[in-house]
């Protein structure tokens, strides 16, 4: 895939955030910025990059961000264009699971907050910020001239979640939170499309990471549920979750916008009754 541009990976520093950035650093970007409330965890994902890495030139660096404060999206995005003077890919994985799951006549009202706060105003401000930085930097042409593609000013992937379709039971502040993302996403593809910038959701079901190990640890059975619900049998790998980002990032997917993109292993394809 031509993957050569740079990219801005929210939550950059664990899960499908680390497995994007070392998948693009693998596969030829020019470079990767890595953003995560959890700078110790970027540091070390950079540094995996750097081992990674197939461009000869290739840049990688992290910075710390809190998704939810304007200023902390706004003092990262900065950063990606001192670094490297354009933002081509921005992938935002920033963001929290359940742990405590609670039906919906006991569900805790600070804890819906926060999954709005982090999911859908996060989304927000930086979906916001790099919209206006995509729209700034110059066109590159997708392919040769008579490739039929037009041009590209930069692709945005949001991760969803099978949570942006359906719902699960005792899950309502992360089913509200993933519809709403899903939801912004196709209003930032519509308003993004004059300018060449593709804006997507990718939607995933169960794929192992530490967010899920988080609430495996805190009783959910995880692996009951992927049993259960997931045809093809297994939970995704990061890496699977991964290669559909880069995916949506590439040229390859030129044509795809404001889509939420299903990578569940069939998980929302039946009633399961
Ligand atoms: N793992 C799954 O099964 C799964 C399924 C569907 C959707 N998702 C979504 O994918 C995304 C990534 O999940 P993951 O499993 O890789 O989780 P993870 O916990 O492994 O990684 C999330 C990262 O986001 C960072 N983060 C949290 N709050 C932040 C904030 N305020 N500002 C900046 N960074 C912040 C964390 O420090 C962490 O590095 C999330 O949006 C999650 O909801 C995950």
């Amino acid at each position: 895939m031509d993957i050569t541009g740079y990219a801005f990976i929210a939550g950059g520093g664990s899960g499908i955030g680390r497995a994007c950035a070392v998948g693009l650093a693998k596969d030829g970007a020019a470079g990767v910025l890595l953003a995560d409330l959890n700078v110790d965890a970027a540091r070390a994902v950079a540094a995996e990059c750097n081992a990674a890495a197939t461009s000869p030139t290739f840049v990688v660096d992290f910075i710390q961000l809190d998704i939810t404060q304007e200023e902390s999206v706004k003092h990262a995005v900065d950063h990606m264009l001192k670094l490297f003077g354009r933002a081509d890919y921005c992938i935002n994985c920033a963001g929290i699971g359940v742990e405590t799951p609670r039906d919906i006549a006991t569900a805790d009202y600070s804890e819906f907050s926060r999954f709005l706060r982090i999911h859908v105003d996060g989304t927000f401000l930086l979906t916001r910020m790099m919209s206006a930085v995509m729209r700034a930097q110059e066109p590159k042409l997708i392919g040769s001239k008579d490739s039929g593609r037009g041009s590209s000013r930069g692709s945005i992937v949001i991760l969803g979640s099978g949570s942006s379709f359906v719902a699960t039971p005792s899950m309502v502040q992360y089913t509200t939170a993933k519809h709403a993302v899903l939801g912004l996403t196709k209003n930032a593809a519509l308003d993004n499309a004059p300018h060449g910038i593709r804006v997507n959701c990718l939607c995933p079901s169960w794929a192992d990471t530490p967010m899920i190990q988080r609430a495996r640890d805190g009783g959910v059975d995880i692996d009951a549920y992927v049993n259960a619900l997931v045809p093809l049998g297994r939970i995704a790998t990061a890496e699977e979750v991964a290669d559909t980002a880069i995916f949506l990032c590439s040229p390859r997917s030129s044509y795809v916008t404001g889509c939420g993109f299903i990578v569940d292993g069939g998980t929302t394809l039946t009633s399961h009754v």
